[in-house]
């Protein structure tokens, strides 16, 4: 997709949709960048993006931002552990997806990528977990929630005529700035500073990672040849927490002292940051939730988007190597 297109990115400082909206403005496209804030120092530069400053909880400011796109990506969200008013995770990821496929209706959008994440599914037991499994267990996890709520408010729009993709990246990695949710590279750095002591548990449970740069052509070949209403997962290589320091001991050249930390231990220090943050409304460095999960493994299989999509996989060790020299030269 070569000619230039009007294209609306919401989440333009974050992670993801930062490199998204870049890559689209390489590709010729404009790039109408909604942002809370016009100065924030994520924000991607390129001739061809434009910002348009706006939130989705106000309604108003998306349908303008909107103005002449014909396609949108919806990449906007809570995407972190924790918020003082567990309220805005329903209000951001739920309320706010469905102002901006109201937007998208009212504008006449074409097309539309929705991202959500292989979180909807949770933990997996024996076998990588795929697009039409059920999710095991209940969502204690408020993100993990209220990103499947918005899916439900996705099917809904989609059968009421609107053409929206889901996209369902697992734990993201790759060269980009350290935003909340980027918690691999938050792990990297503090590899590399020697702070980072800790390998969870036995260090076996396995997550699957995928690298940056592939979920951002996913999401545009999602744009290409995804079916409406259809969910695409955008993963990587399924490691364990072992492997994983394994790696990075090897591609960095820094061999640290890690410490197994059992998981009753770190739950029972993520009880006292749970209850220090009720009393403080300080942030906590864990939840009991977060801890339980380190006993199950997230694995997720791509071969729905390989085979439909022609999504593409990048090796775990050739995005760890990249992911290590950014943090290296940032
Ligand atoms: N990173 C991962 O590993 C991962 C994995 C699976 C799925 N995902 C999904 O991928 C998407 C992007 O995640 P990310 O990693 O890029 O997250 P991120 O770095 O935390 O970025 C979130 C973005 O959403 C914006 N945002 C939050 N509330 C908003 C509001 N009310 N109005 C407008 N913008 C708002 C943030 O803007 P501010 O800068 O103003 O806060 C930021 O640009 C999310 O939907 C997430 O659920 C991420």
């Amino acid at each position: 997709m070569t000619t230039e297109q009007h294209v609306f990115v919401s989440g333009a400082s974050g992670f993801i949709g930062r490199s998204l909206c870049l890559e689209l403005a390489r590709r010729g496209h404009i790039v109408h960048a909604l942002c809370r804030n016009i100065t924030h120092p994520f924000l991607p530069q390129h001739n061809n993006i434009r910002f348009f400053r706006g939130d989705i909880l106000e309604k108003e400011t998306l349908s303008a931002a909107m103005e002449g796109c014909v396609q949108v990506y919806h990449t906007a969200a809570l995407a972190k552990m924790w918020c003082k008013n567990t309220d805005d995770f329903y209000q951001v990821n739920v309320t706010g997806t469905r102002h901006v496929l109201e937007a998208a209706v009212r504008q006449n959008i074409h097309r539309i990528v929705y991202t959500s994440t292989c979180g909807v599914w949770g933990p997996t037991v024996k076998y990588p977990m795929s697009e039409d499994d059920p999710r095991i267990g209940g969502f204690p996890i408020h993100y993990e929630r209220t990103k499947y709520l918005a899916e439900l408010e996705v099917r809904k729009w989609v059968q009421s005529g609107l053409d929206v993709v889901i996209v369902n990246p697992s734990r993201v990695y790759g060269e980009g700035p350290v935003t909340d949710s980027n918690t691999v590279s938050k792990m990297v750095s503090g590899y590399l500073k020697g702070r980072w002591r800790v390998i969870p548990g036995t260090g076996e449970n396995v997550a699957n990672y995928a690298f940056l740069d592939d979920v951002v052509q996913g999401h545009l070949k999602a744009m290409l040849h995804g079916e409406a209403g259809e969910r695409y997962i955008l993963g990587g290589e399924d490691i364990s927490f072992n492997q994983f320091f394994g790696a990075l001991a090897r591609l960095s050249g820094h061999k640290r002292r890690l410490f197994h930390v059992p998981v009753p231990v770190i739950k029972a220090y993520s009880r006292f940051e749970k209850l220090k943050s009720a009393l403080t409304g300080l942030p906590p460095h864990f939840l009991p939730e977060f801890a339980d999960r380190l006993n199950a493994d997230q694995k997720y299989s791509s071969t729905k988007a390989i085979t439909r999509l022609g999504y593409q996989i990048t090796p775990f060790a050739e995005g760890l190597k990249r992911t290590i020299e950014h943090i290296q030269n940032h």
